[in-house]
């Protein structure tokens, strides 16, 4: 989209400054379709950002060239730092100004001050905001070359770190307040004085570290991963690759690792380090890792006198003890107070207990017994009057003991099944909270977003005055005290869109920018006459090619057209496929319509099928897991973030490719639809579609077919990579269907196993040998059995596959 000269207006302004201007350049809160700075590439602006009703920050932020505007005019562009989060200016006469003492600053509606970089300098100076998302003030050489920085935004992180940014011991990330609030939340991730990188909660009452886990020691014993206290560098960066890597020796890389993409590493509002990835703007942001996998063991976050719990339908959600009210139902950090008086008399019968099986909290114990008796240790809470509960709990370990802890603060309980002890509340006597249990099984909990992140809504409207603003400011400023003619030069482009206008009525814009229609001949000369077949599947046969380009490209052919079929129908659906875009999805080139022939170009693979990859035993549980997450990802962006539901419907290994990353790519999507047509035109087809093996019942029942055909289909796959085994040889085992062995066998293995404790030693591929993590395997393995489900409503969607995955990728 590059401007052609006619399209660009320079406008040279040179100003003289009068003896009484003190400032060089200001950029005013009003006008933001001309106040802004975009960095070479367009990929960050940097401007007024609304925060609130006429409340503005000076804020950096990923473009949006394809703004989705909500009611209030807002657009929730990716913000990545702040210059004053905590103190808005007003929406009038607010500016931010280089002084001509070199300091940079933002006035609040003309009057106040509320942040500047404290600079000074007698020289030239140069406001620019470079690719990385950095914005730099640079002294210039009177010969206009560069002198030095003298202050940059990355040395000043907000909530986020992007990549080539550095965490150091005078840094801290510090969390929004909330998802719409971006005033400084409670919970930091900073350097502590034993070098080790933390989580801190630091919220209005107490404070705790949460990460790493606390009970793990610090000092590079086993336990803690391999923090070292030992490098006092302390530095932390995450590179565009995904690695965060920080010198206490934690070392991290995301699913997606390996891939060059935007990325941001943002300490959320809820109390989590997530970092996320896209390719570009036309992709909604991925989380490809985050620090803590329970969301419930974030401190803090569901406020004192509540408790956390986490299902992966619907999310974390916070619910107050019962006989406890919310103080404030719009904010749960600040949790719930009792809604009754207890007395501190000494007196047993004005309390009674109220178990809350499975419910914990974490700390603030009064004391710790051992081996009290249940009437003991109740005994022990009513008469201590700061106790407001107290944990009963029996461990086998040891030869058994019984453990009473009375609790005088109520602080970061979780709910979860797998805690197996109990906490007894203590209430007054004749409260009437009887039903207090079924309230809040009811739900009358809040519901908390399950991950902070926000579905764009992908809508792309008109660019409103096709309008794309550059500054690049220069400032020459007093010397030596002698006031001087300043100047400063603004180019200004102005470029026009250049896009047709009915590509912009379709509401899209083709996501690979080369997609394009091909001639029969041109094709069939970039295949040297269709004489390299490197692949036969549903619909046509697939070719190897080299356009004119140079480009190698796989060339799929279909077989031949029915008459009813014009090249403008073809057309209209096989866009729909070119425009999706997803890292795990293959890239759709062009395609051909001529008379009979039907044909696909799509990017080539030089690794093959998934299917050859196994057979050659080319892939180590590393690179099985990351197929599988990798698929799972390509799946949930076609089933339910596209812009058309597309169901895949061939799920297999033969469809997945591998590329040089080892990253998958799920290929021949959209053909279902493609070919969906003929079938039933065609009553030689039979209804059923996909391969044997990896179909699921619907098919064979006919059953109403969903996107959950393509759920059973990808947990067959993920069996197969776990086992080695394929589903269409069999193991074994008298079945009548075929498909149902491979999952038979697993499902058997696991039932049996669950006993024993060991069940996922037994499926896992014996090449793989024990080169493997098993909880990582054992998540892979349930998640594929939930996939497999018989009753498709039991299956999970392609997008939890992934949540799951992701909440135990990194159990820290
Ligand atoms: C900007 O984009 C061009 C073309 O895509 C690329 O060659 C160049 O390296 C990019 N510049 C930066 C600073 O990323
Ligand atoms: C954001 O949160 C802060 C701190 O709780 C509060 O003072 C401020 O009013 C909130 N701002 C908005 C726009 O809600
Ligand atoms: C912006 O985010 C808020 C809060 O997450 C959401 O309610 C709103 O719908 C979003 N608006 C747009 C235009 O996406
Ligand atoms: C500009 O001046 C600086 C020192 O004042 C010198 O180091 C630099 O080489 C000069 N650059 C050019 C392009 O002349
Ligand atoms: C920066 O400016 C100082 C003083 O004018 C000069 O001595 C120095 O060489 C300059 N440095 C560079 C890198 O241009
Ligand atoms: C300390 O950490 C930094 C950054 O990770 C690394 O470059 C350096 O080599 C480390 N020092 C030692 C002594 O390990
Ligand atoms: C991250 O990836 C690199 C290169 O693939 C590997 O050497 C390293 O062990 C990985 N680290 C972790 C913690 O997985
Ligand atoms: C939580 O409950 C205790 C009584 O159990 C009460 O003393 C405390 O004030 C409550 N916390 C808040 C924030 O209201
Ligand atoms: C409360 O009563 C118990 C027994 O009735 C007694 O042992 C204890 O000392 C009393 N505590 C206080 C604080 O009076
Ligand atoms: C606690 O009780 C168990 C079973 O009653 C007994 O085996 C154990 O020795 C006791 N431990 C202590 C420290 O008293």
């Amino acid at each position: 989209m590059s401007p052609s000269p006619s399209q660009i207006f320079i406008i040279l302004l040179t100003v003289l400054f009068h003896f009484h201007h003190s400032s060089s350049f200001s950029l005013s809160v009003e006008n933001p379709e001309q106040n802004f700075i975009l960095s070479p590439n367009h990929t960050f602006t940097a401007g007024f950002y609304p925060v609130g009703e006429n409340a503005y920050s000076f804020a950096i932020w990923f473009t949006q060239k394809h703004k989705h505007l909500d009611d209030n005019n807002n657009n929730n562009a990716t913000i990545v730092w702040m210059a004053n989060r905590d103190q808005p200016v007003n929406g009038k006469r607010s500016t931010l100004s280089l002084l001509k003492t070199g300091n940079l600053v933002l006035t609040d509606a003309g009057q106040s001050v509320v942040w500047s970089t404290d600079t000074d300098s007698s020289k030239p100076l140069q406001l620019v905001l470079h690719e990385t998302g950095n914005l730099v003030l640079q002294e210039l050489n009177t010969n206009g070359s560069i002198n030095s920085t003298i202050w940059q935004s990355f040395d000043f992180p907000t909530d986020t770190l992007l990549p080539g940014q550095t965490l150091t011991r005078f840094t801290k990330l510090v969390s929004s307040r909330s998802e719409t609030n971006f005033s400084s939340g409670f919970y930091k991730l900073f350097f502590d004085n034993d070098n080790i990188l933390r989580i801190l909660y630091e919220g209005p009452r107490v404070s705790s570290v949460f990460w790493p886990d606390p009970w793990l020691t610090s000092n590079g014993a086993a336990g803690s991963g391999s923090r070292s206290t030992y490098n006092s560098s302390r530095i932390a960066s995450l590179d565009s690759f995904g690695r965060f890597s920080s010198s206490d020796n934690f070392v991290f890389n995301t699913s997606d690792y390996g891939a060059l993409l935007q990325r941001r590493l943002t300490l959320d509002h809820d109390g989590n380090v997530r970092i996320y990835s896209r390719k570009d703007e036309k992709q909604s942001w991925f989380v490809s890792g985050q620090f803590k996998q329970q969301p419930c063991f974030v401190h803090g976050i569901c406020g004192p006198n509540s408790t956390c719990s986490n299902d992966p339908m619907n999310g974390r959600k916070c619910s107050c003890l019962p006989g406890y009210v919310w103080i404030d139902d719009q904010d749960y950090y600040q949790g719930c107070r009792p809604n009754f008086q207890l007395s501190c008399s000494n007196k047993t019968h004005e309390s009674r207990f109220l178990a809350l099986p499975h419910v914990d909290f974490y700390g603030y114990d009064y004391a710790f017994y051992v081996n009290k008796t249940y009437k003991e240790c109740e005994d022990l809470c009513s008469h201590l009057c700061g106790c407001a509960g107290f944990q009963y709990t029996f461990t086998a370990e040891y030869g058994g003991y019984y453990f009473c802890y009375p609790k005088i603060q109520l602080l970061n309980g979780h709910r979860s099944q797998s805690f197996l002890g109990s906490f007894y509340l203590k209430l007054p006597k004749s409260s009437d909270f009887v039903d207090d249990m079924k309230i809040q099984q009811n739900g009358m909990g809040r519901v908390c977003s399950t991950n902070g992140v926000v579905k764009l809504e992908r809508e792309y409207i008109k660019e409103k005055e096709n309008g794309s603003l550059k500054f690049m400011l220069w400032f020459a400023g007093g010397l030596g005290g002698v006031e001087l003619l300043g100047f400063f030069l603004v180019w200004f482009f102005l470029f026009r869109s250049s896009k047709n206008s009915d590509e912009e009525n379709n509401g899209y814009i083709l996501a690979a920018a080369g997609f394009r229609k091909f001639s029969y001949s041109e094709l069939k000369q970039a295949t040297k006459g269709f004489s390299q077949e490197i692949g036969r599947g549903a619909g046509g046969s697939v070719y190897r090619a080299v356009l004119s380009d140079n480009r190698v490209a796989a060339i799929k052919r279909l077989h031949e057209a029915n008459q009813g079929e014009s090249e403008s129908e073809f057309f209209a659906e096989v866009s729909i496929i070119g425009r999706l875009n997803h890292m795990n999805l293959i890239g759709m080139w062009g395609y051909c319509a001529e008379g009979k022939h039907r044909l696909l170009v799509y990017e080539y693979m030089e690794k093959g099928t998934l299917a050859d990859n196994l057979s050659s035993n080319e892939l180590d549980w590393g690179k099985r897991y990351n197929i599988a997450m990798g698929t799972a990802k390509g799946l949930a962006y076609l089933h339910e973030e596209c812009l058309e539901w597309i169901l895949h419907c061939d799920i297999k290994p033969q469809n997945i490719l591998i590329d040089s990353d080892y990253q998958p790519k799920v290929a021949d999507f959209g053909l279902s639809k493609l070919l969906n047509r003929d079938d039933l035109d065609n009553s030689n087809f039979s209804r059923i579609r996909g391969t044997r093996g990896y179909m699921a019942p619907e098919w064979v029942f006919n059953l109403q077919i969903t996107s959950k055909v393509d759920v059973y289909s990808y947990g067959v796959v993920v069996l197969e990579m776990i086992t080695g085994k394929s589903p269409t040889t069999g193991i074994q085992i008298k079945e009548e269907l075929c498909h149902e062995r491979l999952v038979t066998w697993v499902r058997e293995k696991r039932r049996k196993g669950l006993e024993v404790g060991c069940w996922v030693e037994q499926i896992v591929d014996p090449k793989l040998g024990s080169n493997y993590d098993v909880m990582k395997m054992e998540t892979l393995a349930n998640v594929a059995l939930d996939c497999v489900a018989d009753d498709k409503d039991v299956r999970p969607t392609m997008s939890q596959v992934v949540e799951r995955l992701l909440s135990h990728d990194n159990n820290y």
